[in-house]
């Protein structure tokens, strides 16, 4: 069984990166689970908690130790990465030495109602990644512009969108379960 740890970047309620996301999770092939890491709950990360037991780091940290791989679907806030996800990213980096990102293979893909597409906030999810030594996946990128325009009712209905996630979703979940 092949584990899915997903981060969804936006803590808001009509989410269209939650319904991106969602349809991701949906295409999830046999033998492969995808369970989401909650991140509206957990405190700004300061290194003075490194000797406190924190329930909602120690749930985070656990789903992304036990993950065979991360998959992070996010907004873009003024042009970078929302807080709720480098805050997780910084729990998940720390106490030193015990990062979790290390090896850990991750993929990052950005939606956004503007032209284009979150890349900014997805450019710097990788950078942080990387800096983290994580095994970012390279190819396919998706950075979804227009995004409201391809979704209706919770669902992805615009077809060449569906297929064009489909695609990532496939190279995903095959790299995610290779050994
Ligand atoms: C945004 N939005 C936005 N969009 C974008 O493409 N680039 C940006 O820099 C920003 N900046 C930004 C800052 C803040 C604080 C908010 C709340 C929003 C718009 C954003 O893409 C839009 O609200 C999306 O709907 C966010 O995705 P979710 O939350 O619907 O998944």
């Amino acid at each position: 069984m092949t584990k899915i740890a997903l981060i969804i970047g936006s803590l808001s309620r009509a989410s269209i990166n939650r319904t991106v996301a969602q349809h991701l999770a949906a295409q999830a092939p046999e033998g492969v689970v995808v369970e989401e890491v909650q991140i509206g709950d957990l405190p700004l990360y300061t290194q003075d908690l490194d000797s406190e037991s924190i329930p909602a780091y120690e749930r985070v940290r656990a789903q992304l130790q036990a993950a065979d791989a991360v998959l992070i679907v996010s907004p873009e806030h003024n042009r970078s990465m929302p807080a709720a996800v480098k805050n997780l990213l910084d729990i998940a980096s720390r106490p030193a030495g015990k990062s979790l990102w290390g090896g850990k293979k991750t993929a990052v893909i950005t939606a956004s109602p503007g032209s284009y597409g979150g890349i900014n906030s997805g450019l710097h999810i990788r950078q942080s990644l990387q800096a983290m030594s994580a095994d970012v996946m390279i190819a396919p990128e998706v950075f979804l512009s227009r995004a409201h325009t391809a979704l209706a009712d919770g669902q992805v209905n615009d077809e060449r969108t569906a297929a064009f996630l489909n695609k990532f979703a496939a190279a995903f979940y095959g790299w995610a379960k290779a050994e």
